[in-house]
């Protein structure tokens, strides 16, 4: 029911605004989860409940919805620090490992939700999962001008590559630094995400993955039980 799913994600985007404090510089993540974060960042911002915070946007849909909201915005090459980072995620097993990258934007948000001193993951129940990249495959971004090497690399992984193609374009998608995402897809579970992190960033002309291993410090998941939503 995708009404339940939105009142999911909102109440996950309400419950992670309440940890940042005045004066924090905040990692603002991508997605849907994450845009109501920013929106609801913006509504405590309007009303005077909090004071002199900065967001370090990681794509240009976070930079946009953060004006749009009013929320200041610095470049992460002007913060020496990222207090706390709120972001969202495509999937998020039990040691708060995830896959993101659905919507192209896991470059930067490593950056980020890496520098941080606390990444929050925000996520409604959907994203859980036992065993990460059963459902949901890897996003690789990729330099374009290496784009037919890569896929042979990923193949000889043993994935099943994919260049992802836009919606509301002919072509493939090009991410906000200029690159193409390929979508990778493993016939079984990923059983040791940490090295299949590395040996896909070890290919000459991947920029970054979306198998964020060890980044998430806390992960807060909407669940819904009968009427009532809960987050945990
Ligand atoms: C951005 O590249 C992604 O990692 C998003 O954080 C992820 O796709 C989650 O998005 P939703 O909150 O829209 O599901």
């Amino acid at each position: 029911d995708p009404g339940v799913q939105v009142s999911l994600k909102r109440a996950v985007a309400k419950k992670v605004v309440e940890l940042i404090k005045p004066g924090m510089i905040v990692g603002l993540g991508t997605g849907s989860t994450a845009s109501l974060a920013i929106e609801e960042m913006g509504k405590l911002i309007q009303k005077g409940k909090l004071k002199d915070v900065v967001g370090v946007g990681v794509s240009y849909q976070s930079r946009v919805l953060a004006r749009q909201f009013g929320v200041k915005t610095a470049d992460l090459n002007d913060v020496n620090t990222i207090d706390l980072a709120f972001d969202g995620a495509d999937e998020v097993d039990s040691s708060m490992n995830l896959i993101k990258g659905g919507g192209a934007a896991h470059t930067m948000a490593k950056v980020v939700d890496t520098m941080a001193k606390q990444c929050v993951v925000i996520v409604d129940q959907s994203k859980i999962v036992s065993e990460l990249g059963l459902t949901f495959p890897v996003p690789v971004e990729v330099l374009p001008q290496a784009i037919s090497a890569v896929l042979r690399k990923l193949v000889a992984l043993g994935g099943v590559p994919e260049i992802r193609s836009a919606l509301r374009k002919d072509g493939p998608v090009i991410t906000d630094l200029g690159n193409m995402v390929v979508d990778v897809r493993f016939s079984e579970a990923i059983k040791d995400p940490s090295a299949l992190e590395k040996e896909i960033n070890m290919i000459p002309g991947v920029v970054e993955n979306g198998l964020f291993i060890g980044v998430a410090n806390s992960v807060l998941v909407a669940t819904q039980d009968g009427d009532d939503i809960q987050v945990v």
